[in-house]
Parts: C-alpha cells; sequence; structure tokens
C-alpha cells in the first residue's frame, strides 16, 4: 500500500471514531424541578422549553421536567442547584426571601391591578435589575414568568376581613405575607405547596391563597366550599439557575439554549391568563366551590385591613422599588 493511501486510510479511520466518539458523547443534562402541574402556566411553559431545546439542539442537551415536587420542593431547590443537583427552577416570587429581600415587593398585598401592570414592571428598568439581585447568592435569574393575581379560598365565606379573623391560613415562606394575614386577625402558617391540599382536606387549616390554575389543578377548590375573588396578590415566578452551571455551558450550545428559555417564557406569559379564566370556568362547573364577587365597598376594606404592610416592609424592600411598581399601574 502506498503511503499516501495509508495515510488517507488512517485519517478515515480517525474520522471515523472521531464522529462515533461524538455520537455517543454524554449530552448535557438540565434537570427542571417544579412543584405545579403539568396543566398550568409553569407546568406548560417547563414542556415546551423541553421541546424546544431538543429541536435546537437534537441530543446535545437533554431537559429532564420534574413537576408536582416529584423532585425537589421549593424549599430545597435552591439549595440543591447551588450543589449542582438541579439546573433549572422557577420558585414563586414569594420563595426568595433567604437569599434577598428586595424580591418581596411582589409579595405586598393590593400592589398591581392587574397583570398587565405586573408585566409593565417586570419589564420595567427596575423590574430587569431585580433578575441580578440573587447574584451575590450564586445564582441567575433568567426571566419573568406569570401565573396570575391571587385569591383566598376557605371554609367558610369570606367578605370582610373580620371573617378571616382567627383563622388559619396556609402562606409560602414570606414574612410579607405572614405580616398580610397578621394584618386581619388570622394565623399564617408556612407550608409546602405539597403538603396544601392534605391539610385542608383534613382541616388542619381553615383556608390559603392562590390563583385560580393552581386551586383547580391541586384540587383545593374540592376541599375548599368558598373561593373569595380578592385578587390581592400576586404569583409569578423567576427561571433561575446556579451562575456557574449557566455562564459554564459552551459557547455553542448557551445562546441556543436562552434562545429557547426565551421562547419558552413568552408562550408561558402568553398562556396564563387564559388558563387561569378556564381554572375558574372549571371550578364554577363543578359546583363544588362558590367564587364570592366582593362589593367595591367590601374590597376597600380589604385594602385598608392590609396595605399597612406596605411600611413595615418600606426599608427591607427599598421605597424606590416600591414607588417603581406603583407607578406601573399606570400604564
Ligand atoms: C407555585 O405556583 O409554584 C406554588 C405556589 C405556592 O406555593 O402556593
Amino acid at each position: 500500500m502506498s503511503m499516501l493511501k495509508f495515510a488517507s486510510l488512517t485519517s478515515l479511520a480517525a474520522g471515523i471514531m472521531m464522529a462515533a466518539g461524538a455520537a455517543v458523547a454524554d449530552p448535557i443534562t438540565i434537570k427542571f424541578s417544579h412543584v405545579v402541574a403539568e396543566n398550568t402556566p409553569k407546568g406548560q411553559m417547563a414542556i415546551k422549553f423541553q421541546e424546544l431545546v431538543e429541536e435546537k439542539l437534537g441530543d446535545q442537551v437533554d431537559v429532564e421536567v420534574y413537576p408536582n415536587s416529584q423532585l425537589y420542593g421549593d424549599d430545597q431547590v435552591l439549595e440543591a442547584m447551588l450543589l449542582g443537583d438541579v439546573q433549572l427552577a422557577a420558585p414563586s416570587l414569594s420563595k426568595f426571601q433567604k437569599y434577598t429581600d428586595q424580591l418581596q415587593v411582589f409579595d405586598l398585598p393590593f400592589l398591581f391591578e392587574d397583570m398587565a401592570a405586573v408585566e409593565r414592571f417586570q419589564n420595567s428598568a427596575t423590574g430587569v435589575q431585580l433578575l441580578t439581585s440573587l447574584q451575590d447568592k450564586g445564582l441567575i435569574g433568567l426571566g419573568y414568568l406569570h401565573n396570575g393575581l391571587k385569591q383566598l379560598s376557605a371554609s367558610e365565606p369570606l367578605r370582610v376581613p373580620e371573617d378571616a379573623a382567627g383563622k388559619k391560613f396556609r402562606i409560602q415562606t414570606s414574612d410579607v405575607l405572614a405580616a398580610q394575614f397578621k394584618a386581619i386577625d388570622a394565623v399564617p402558617l408556612k407550608k409546602p405547596f405539597s403538603e396544601v391540599f392534605i391539610l385542608l382536606q383534613t382541616q388542619a387549616i381553615d383556608g390559603q391563597e392562590n390563583t385560580y390554575s393552581n386551586i383547580y389543578s391541586q384540587k383545593f377548590f374540592e376541599v375548599q366550599p368558598y373561593i373569595t375573588e380578592s385578587n390581592h396578590g400576586l404569583i409569578d415566578y423567576m427561571v433561575v439557575s446556579s451562575a456557574s452551571f449557566w455562564n459554564g455551558l459552551p459557547e455553542d450550545v448557551r445562546p441556543k439554549v436562552e434562545a429557547a428559555l426565551k421562547q419558552a417564557l413568552a408562550y408561558g406569559n402568553s398562556i396564563a391568563l387564559k388558563e387561569n379564566q378556564e381554572a375558574k370556568q372549571a371550578i364554577i362547573d363543578s359546583g363544588k366551590s362558590e367564587i364570592i364577587t366582593l362589593t367595591p365597598e367590601q374590597r376597600q376594606q380589604w385594602v385598608e385591613a392590609m396595605k399597612p404592610v406596605w411600611d413595615q416592609f418600606a426599608d427591607e424592600i427599598g421605597q424606590d422599588v416600591i414607588d417603581a411598581a406603583v407607578a406601573s399601574n399606570e400604564g
């Protein structure tokens, strides 16, 4: 065999080996852990992200989605992320208190008039800056995701704040939410999302606050005969990763993963309102829970009872951040 033929056969063999090697190389795994059901804005966004990554990166990146607290509850997921056990999560904005004070702004009662105001605030300079508020803890905020405005569900009808006095309400791990319920003489209990149904069913607690989407998909409406349409607060999310994982993604991979995430977030945000409206309708159709509409006077009583909480947290959150959020109601 001539030297030339031998050389080209050797390089052909090397090429085949490299190609085979590339084909069997381990994909980068992104474990996306969340606590809600698949038929929710977050559940749907996570599935969309998985599909888009597959479309853009084939078997280079493998997204594994774990819904319903299958992998971690929100109270452990960020620690797991910093240990490298999970790569993507979208906890509710109420669950970051251990990491930053500023995001507590999103928990202030009766802050946002509607989801359009929330959207404007999140897109404002202050909202974008808040995405970096976890930076010194090693976490990177990649974007906001909507769920919607919260309603109060209970075992008895709640029309005025006095109706809630003495009753036990499950809350997320947020001192602002604790203060909100204390302001109406109710008893707040910080409990994981995965335990809420059983706490309600066994009547260990009297009520909870959540979006229609969560009240429906977690079947809370089956064990809570009354839902007061208060729209008093917000459940939205921040999609986060650990800075070391995200920044360590290969240069040719990260932009495609980021593009997939941007598209998936746009999709999730576009369906959130409709998902909540459909969930509300499904609850009405079930006949299992009565939705109470407040008169303007009744609603005003809740506003007046809960709004003093703003002053309690103004120093921690920053008055400038609160003012920017209030300004987003202007349109
Ligand atoms: C979620 O929507 O991710 C959970 C909210 C909650 O804990 O109530």
